[in-house]
């Protein structure tokens, strides 16, 4: 598991619009699978990813109000379509959408959660950069829960929550869903 962070280069990773980026956690966020198309986009190899937090690829631009929101969503046992970027272990940064699937045990609990990451659409990413901007701006000057409120309000003004102001960004829809309906099968 690798300690030291890599430097952002502000380089993107040109992705394959047509393949999927799978990863299966723990319930605590610990990798426990990786698809060949992760660990070739990561850099890392499996043996450096099996059992390290995914915040192995945390971006430093990305807003923490962003991973607050994913994680309220999947402990409580919803989806969350999330747009992220991910830092490479060389630097390299590649923006994909999220969508999840969450797998419990017989009683109910949560065992396992996966993750379906697809290219993020080029529009999307110019929008929700300006959106992530402005929440690093308020979570540097006033913290995460100042930046959760501004997230929610932008919303709000938008009458949206953000599942739908995603979707509403990566018209035309209804492909993505397909697919990862699909691929969901796969993994079950
Ligand atoms: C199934 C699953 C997939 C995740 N995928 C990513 C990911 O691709 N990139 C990322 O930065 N965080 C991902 N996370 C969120 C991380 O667990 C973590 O919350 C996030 O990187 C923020 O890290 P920090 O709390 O240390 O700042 C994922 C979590 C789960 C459960």
């Amino acid at each position: 598991m690798s300690v030291l962070r890599p430097i952002p280069t502000g380089v993107e990773i040109k992705l394959d619009p047509k393949r999927y980026i799978v990863s299966k956690t723990d319930p605590g966020g610990r990798i426990v699978y990786g698809n060949d198309y992760f660990t070739q986009i990561s850099g890392y190899k499996e043996s450096e990813l099996i059992g390290a937090p995914h915040n192995i690829l945390r971006h430093p631009e990305m807003p923490r109000a962003i991973f607050y929101l994913m994680w309220e969503h999947l402990k409580s046992g919803r989806n969350i379509m999330a747009v992220v970027k991910n830092l490479a272990k060389n630097g390299n940064h590649y923006w994909v959408t999220t969508d999840f699937d969450i797998k419990r045990d017989r009683s109910g609990n949560i065992r396992h959660y996966i993750a379906f990451r697809q290219a993020a659409p080029k529009h999307v990413v110019k929008k929700i950069e300006e959106l992530y901007g402005k929440l690093l701006e308020v979570e540097k000057e006033h913290g995460m829960k100042a930046s959760v409120e501004y997230l929610y309000g932008y919303l709000e003004e938008r009458n949206m929550n953000y599942d739908q102001f995603i979707e509403e960004l990566a018209k035309p829809k209804g492909l993505a869903g397909i697919f990862f309906a699909k691929m969901k099968k796969l993994f079950g």
